[in-house]
């Protein structure tokens, strides 16, 4: 028979992606050992018995417990290197990685020691791993405005290397309107401006995030399915939905996989890619994403290759860079 040759993966860009959702469970014990934090699991199996999720904010509270391992600069850097390497095994080669650093901050963590800490191996991540990147402040809209503009203050002032802002976690309740100032101020300093919405919270969070902050493109955002009009404008203005599959099958935004928007998505015209969200909670990287759409979906060679070139597109990269990758 002949051996099986394992097929090269497409090159893609990952536009959604959380940092902090790259700790692996072997990480997590990891640095908790190095930082001599006493961790509530005794063991990597104790901890993966948690990755069972009923919603966004069962998800959001493991999520958010277990970044007390990030510490140092070491920490962050450590944990960025491990999300490249394996980024780059599935076809990665352009990353928009967010990070959360209220997350770090409010647990006492200086804001140089994390956003230093991902962004020195960023600064060469082309290099050293084939992946051009740019990291994206995200900011927690369950804490208040003002805690947001202290600390985008805090990254203009310390001349952060970030090229865009986003908005996550905890999103009904937390309509987009609530950021108008943050993302006016973000616009001024002249960043790309992104943000979770329909995610959970209803298509008008989409519409919210386009009229009243401005974003560019929409984190998730497959809730406008329930909204014609909206799938209309969107599709007619190219604008770029980021679409996580898995999240949202380990979420509960749907029930199955096979019950995903996602084909429906691309039937409409939409401009989608695939996007792992946080991979070390979710199941798996971009091409896990792939392989079970794949399977589930019988996805054609084209409609892989239009998600692909969507997400280049889709990326805030040079236009040198896009035309590199495409
Ligand atoms: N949704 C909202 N906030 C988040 C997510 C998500 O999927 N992941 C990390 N923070
Ligand atoms: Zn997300």
């Amino acid at each position: 028979a002949e051996p099986e040759v394992p097929a090269k993966p497409l090159p893609v860009a990952e536009l959604h992606l959380h940092i902090e959702g790259t700790l692996q469970p072997e990480l997590i014990f990891a640095l908790a050992e190095r930082n001599g934090i006493a961790l509530p699991y005794s063991s990597l199996d104790e901890l993966r018995e948690k990755y069972e999720f009923t919603d966004l904010q069962s998800f959001l509270d493991l999520y958010y417990a277990n970044m007390a391992v990030l510490r140092t600069e070491q920490d962050f850097a450590d944990m960025t290197r491990a999300y490249l390497e394996r980024a780059a095994a599935a076809g990665v080669r352009h990353a928009e990685i967010m990070m959360d650093p209220q997350a770090h901050v409010s647990r006492g963590i200086p804001l140089e020691a994390c956003v230093q800490g991902v962004a020195s191996v960023l600064a060469t991540s082309e290099e050293d791993y084939g992946i051009s990147t740019m990291l994206i402040a995200a900011f927690l809209r369950d804490l208040p405005e003002d805690s947001a503009l202290e600390v985008l203050d805090q990254l203009l002032a310390m001349n952060a290397p970030i090229g865009a802002i986003g908005l996550d976690s905890a999103e009904v309740g937390n309509p987009p309107s609530k950021f108008e100032r943050l993302y006016g101020k973000a616009r001024e300093a002249g960043l790309r401006l992104t943000a979770h919405a329909g995610e959970e919270g209803p298509a008008s969070y989409i519409i919210e995030a386009l009229d009243v902050l401005g974003v560019e493109r929409i984190d998730h955002g497959i809730r406008c399915m329930d909204d014609p009009d909206l799938v209309e404008r969107l599709v007619d203005a190219r604008i770029p939905l980021t679409v996580c599959p898995l999240s949202n099958v380990r979420l509960r935004a749907v029930d199955t996989l096979a019950d995903h928007p996602l084909p429906a998505m691309l039937a409409a015209g939409l401009n989608v890619s695939v996007n792992s969200d946080d991979p070390a909670y979710f199941g798996g990287y971009v091409d896990d994403n792939f392989a079970q759409l794949t399977a589930v979906f019988d996805l054609s060679d084209f409609d892989k290759a239009r998600l692909a070139a969507n997400s280049i597109h889709s990326s805030f990269a040079s236009e040198e860079r896009k035309a590199e990758l495409l």
